[in-house]
């Protein structure tokens, strides 16, 4: 579930170099689509392969849809007793890429799961180097200059601006639609998966998904119920008001987050919590009369002047907005709570160039972006996550009425919901207009039995993905354990929590599942004593053995990269383009 524009996209291009951490330097056009599974060696330990399967799994033998997929190579053999097949990952969105996140994040997975399992991340169809790529803009240059939204009520004309430019997006991609737009759905890539488990010469899925990667794991395991050998879902949406095009409840925990920022800097004290005042509801109303003063008074923020590798934005109420909202996703990161606060206090001085960096102005150590003014030679060099995303949202969800009363009536049941209403009312918006004749229609039922009982992860304050959907989802599955994360934050990569991966790591290696009812706390503070570089690690950290200590900094690692992946992916799909 991420959020998918930006007021910074007109710097689009500068941020997206400096979020671009985990480089793709292999040229996938060097690999021919197959229908078995070829690795070709590719990015260091990594292979690389393309898979063909159906563009319609109705019309199997019509054209061919090209996967892309990444692994980690189990430190097994293949044919030795010890291996144990294919883990596949889907990070979310709809729209992001298992390739990047795997790329990302492989190293820290292999020491949590062991050395058996294949780690394989994959691209979903229309999305990065997937093909067909869903594109409506004819080179990158178009995208990049295409009106985005910000916060609905940062202007008069805000939401009404966002009506029109949706119905617009929609007519594009209807006119630049080359027949294989309607096949970019859920339903297919839940096809898709297990074509890659059957090419992978195995006959159940292993699989872990995160966010929007929990409605393609529900779908897979609605459709394929026998076909299910592990499956971990964290970070769970409601996948029946996904497929209904509603985006209605995903607010619901969106305080518990945000009262854990205001709650935790209180407790935290002035020494810790740059933003600190006596009660909560002080602290609070600091940031509205930021919010208020950034409405009329935008401030700007400069980073680097320089001709080859500029940075700079005018940071104004939008940008604010999406970086509350963004930063609840990884409250303990380098981009967590503890550097909000630190960047809404300078800010609230004139100073915008913490919060500025805060949003990924500051990492701009890689090469600068240079917006290609013809994308076409190379579809794998289209930044197509952002198309890829609405495709995908858009032809799974009901058609959404384009009654202007009927928008604003949902926009207000929405708010009822949240007050992030702002920056999460687009989603549904964004489907306006969507061709009709697209839609399949697809239906499924999630109450089953699986062939082996289904992970659910939530956290207990998730801001995107409540506990409640959690629980609904978990009920519908038999024999299914939800267990829970004492923490805030997007899925529980968010917190690095030892209890948390040892139940993870028990249920991919060994098929136990928590009992019923298990809560994890987290290992991790949200704001650490800045002078004392171990009491990030908590109290804990005394009394662990060594061997969990180990464990423990790989956690931080992983969690400090899930922050940046997480974060940075709240805009726009940024950090999407392969070199
Ligand atoms: C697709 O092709 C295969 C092999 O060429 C053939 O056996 C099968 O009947 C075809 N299926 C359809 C639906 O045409
Ligand atoms: C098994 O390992 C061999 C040798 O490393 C490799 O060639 C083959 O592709 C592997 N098979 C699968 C299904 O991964
Ligand atoms: C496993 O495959 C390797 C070659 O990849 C071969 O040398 C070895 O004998 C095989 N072992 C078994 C148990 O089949
Ligand atoms: C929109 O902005 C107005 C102030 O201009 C404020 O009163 C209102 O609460 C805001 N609504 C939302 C949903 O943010
Ligand atoms: C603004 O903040 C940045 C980053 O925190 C700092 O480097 C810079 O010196 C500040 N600028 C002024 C004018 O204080
Ligand atoms: C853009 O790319 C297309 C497809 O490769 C090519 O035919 C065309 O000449 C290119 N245009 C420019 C201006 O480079
Ligand atoms: C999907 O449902 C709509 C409305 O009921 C109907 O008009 C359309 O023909 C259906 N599409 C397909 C492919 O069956
Ligand atoms: C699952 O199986 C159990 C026992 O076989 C049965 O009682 C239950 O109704 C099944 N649930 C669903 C949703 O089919
Ligand atoms: C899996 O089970 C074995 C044997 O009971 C045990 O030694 C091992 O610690 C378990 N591994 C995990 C990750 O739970
Ligand atoms: C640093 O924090 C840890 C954990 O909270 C604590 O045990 C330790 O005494 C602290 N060290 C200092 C120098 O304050």
């Amino acid at each position: 579930m991420h959020r998918l524009s930006s007021s910074v996209l007109a710097s689009f291009c500068v941020l997206l170099a400096s979020f671009t951490q985990a480089q793709d330097t292999f040229d996938w056009n060097q690999i021919t689509p197959t229908e078995n599974l070829l690795w070709t060696p590719c990015n260091g330990n990594f292979e690389c392969a393309r898979l063909n399967v159906p563009l319609d799994y109705m019309n199997p033998n019509a054209s061919s849809a090209a996967i892309a997929l990444l692994r980690l190579p189990a430190s097994v053999p293949n044919n030795s007793s010890d291996y144990r097949g294919p883990i596949l990952f889907n990070p979310g969105g709809p729209g992001d890429s298992g390739v990047n996140f795997l790329l990302e994040l492989a190293e820290e997975l292999r020491t949590i799961l062991g050395p058996q399992f294949d780690l394989v991340g994959f691209d979903p169809r229309g999305i990065a180097r997937s093909v067909p790529s869903a594109s409506f803009f004819a080179t990158e240059a178009e995208r990049v200059q295409f009106p985005v939204s910000g916060s609905l009520n940062a202007s008069q004309d805000a939401f009404g601006r966002m009506y029109a430019t949706a119905m617009l997006q929609s007519k594009l991609a209807a006119a630049r639609d080359d027949g294989s737009l309607r096949f970019i759905n859920t339903e297919s890539t839940a096809r898709d998966m297990l074509s890659i488990v059957h090419a992978h010469g195995q006959e159940k899925l292993q699989y872990a998904g995160f966010s929007y990667g929990t409605v393609l794991g529900a779908t897979f395991a609605a459709m394929f119920p026998d076909k299910i050998e592990r499956m971990l879902l964290d970070g769970v949406d409601d996948a029946e008001d996904y497929y209904s095009g509603a985006w209605m409840t995903n607010l619901i925990d969106t305080h518990k987050t945000w009262a854990a920022f205001l709650q935790g800097c209180v407790a935290a004290g002035p020494h810790r919590c740059a933003l600190y005042e006596p009660t909560a509801s002080a602290i609070d109303a600091k940031i509205n009369n930021l919010q208020s003063t950034l409405r009329t008074r935008p401030i700007p923020a400069v980073l680097d002047l320089s001709m080859s590798a500029p940075s700079y934005a005018v940071v104004d109420y939008s940008l604010l907005r999406q970086t509350l909202l963004t930063t609840l996703y990884t409250p303990y990161g380098a981009t967590g709570f503890q550097n909000l606060a630190a960047a809404l206090n300078s800010l609230s001085l004139g100073n915008a160039t913490a919060l500025y960096q805060l949003i990924g102005g500051a990492s701009a150590s890689p090469p600068l972006f240079q917006c290609p003014t013809n994308a076409s030679a190379d579809v794998f060099q289209f930044l197509a996550e952002h198309d890829g995303s609405i495709a995908v949202a858009c032809n799974d969800g009901k058609s959404v009425n384009p009654d202007y009363a009927d928008v604003e009536n949902h926009f207000r049941e929405l708010c009822g919901t949240s007050p992030f209403c702002d920056i999460w009312g687009d989603l549904r918006m964004s489907c306006l207009g969507w061709p009709e004749y697209l839609r399949n229609n697809f239906t499924v039922s999630f109450k089953t039995n699986t062939s082996f009982p289904i992970l659910f992860i939530s956290n207990t304050a998730d801001p995107v993905t409540p506990l409640v959907s959690a629980e609904k989802m978990s009920a519908g599955f038999d024999g299914s354990v939800l267990l829970l994360q004492d923490s805030p934050g997007h899925t529980s990569f968010a917190a690095a929590s030892l209890c948390t991966f040892s139940h993870i790591a028990s249920y991919f290696i060994n098929g136990t599942l928590p009992e019923k009812g298990t809560v994890c706390s987290v290992d991790m503070e949200l704001f650490p004593d800045p002078s004392n570089s171990t009491a990030s690690l908590g109290r804990r950290l005394v009394n662990l053995a060594s061997e969990e200590q180990e464990m423990l900094s790989v956690l931080l690692r992983l969690t400090e990269t899930a922050s940046r992946v997480f974060g940075r992916r709240s805009f726009a799909g940024i950090g999407s383009t392969p070199q």
